[in-house]
This record gives C-alpha cells, sequence and structure tokens, in this order.
C-alpha cells in the first residue's frame, strides 16, 4: 500500500549537508521522512544509495523518492535500475515541474556540487507541487515502463 507523503532520501558523502536540509524543509510541508542516510562523511559509494532509495519507492513504501550525489547523475542511473522507478536530475525548476507533469517522475535527483541550497529547495518545491498530467503523457510513460 502506497502512504501517501511518505518520501525516501538518501545520499552518498557528496550531499550529506544538502540531504539534511532538503529532509528539515519537506518535513515541513508534512512530509514523513524515511531519511536512508549515510550519515558518515566517509567516502561510499552512490549505486548503494541509490537503490536502496528505489527500493523503498518501487515497493510502495515510500510515494516519492528525492537521491542526491555530487552532480545528482551517478546516483540517479542507479535509481533508474531498479523497475518502476523514472527519476531525473534536475538543476532547475523547470524540469522538476516538468518530470512530474510530462514523466511521472517518481523520484529527483539533485546535484551537491551543482546547485546551492537554495536553489535546491525550489527544485525541491517545485518536483513535490507538480502533478502528472495524463493523457498523451501516460501513454508514453506507459511505453517506458514497456
Ligand atoms: C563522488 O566523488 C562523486 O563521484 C559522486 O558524488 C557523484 O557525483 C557521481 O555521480
Amino acid at each position: 500500500m502506497t502512504i501517501e507523503k511518505r518520501i525516501v532520501l538518501s545520499s552518498d558523502h557528496a550531499a550529506i549537508a544538502l540531504r539534511q536540509s532538503v529532509a528539515d524543509h519537506v518535513a515541513k510541508q508534512g512530509w514523513e521522512v524515511i531519511d536512508i542516510g549515510p550519515t558518515s562523511p566517509e567516502s561510499t559509494h552512490y549505486p548503494l544509495h541509490g537503490k536502496a532509495a528505489a527500493e523503498a519507492v518501487a515497493s510502495g513504501d515510500c510515494q516519492l523518492g528525492i537521491i542526491l550525489c555530487g552532480t545528482g547523475q551517478g546516483i540517479m542511473m542507479a535509481a533508474n535500475k531498479v523497475p518502476g522507478i523514472r527519476c531525473g536530475v534536475c538543476s532547475d525548476t523547470f524540469s522538476a515541474r516538468m518530470i512530474r507533469q510530462h514523466n511521472d517522475a517518481n523520484m529527483l535527483s539533485i546535484g551537491a556540487r551543482v546547485v546551492g541550497e537554495g536553489t535546491a529547495l525550489d527544485i525541491v518545491d517545485a518536483f513535490l507541487s507538480a502533478e502528472f498530467e495524463g493523457g498523451r503523457h501516460a501513454t508514453r510513460v506507459d511505453m517506458i515502463e514497456a
């Protein structure tokens, strides 16, 4: 069963501080935050953390997920290997809105070495406030899944 307003967060070592900011930000908006770490600043492997967050979304335990690494790219690639995950890297609010409206993205990836905290939180807001438009976009999302 999908829990409304439960969101999973993860990152690698490059994005721990920004992940904490995102966690605080979305918690203030009423989201139940499942932050699966890591907490240590030691170097780690982003595929592990992308996969773990993606599985929490794919299983239905969390409605959405936000993942972060240095560029947002590597952890996004790992997450997208999990069936049912549609994750985009965003460095701007337009893209963050559109990946929800047109691509029905269920995960957002952000590069902590690419955008500053203010932009990152705006990107998060754009992603969380947008809704999938369905219609012709549903046909295309179905094609992705197939
Ligand atoms: C870690 O140095 C870095 O490679 C990682 O955070 C990410 O940018 C990979 O895509």
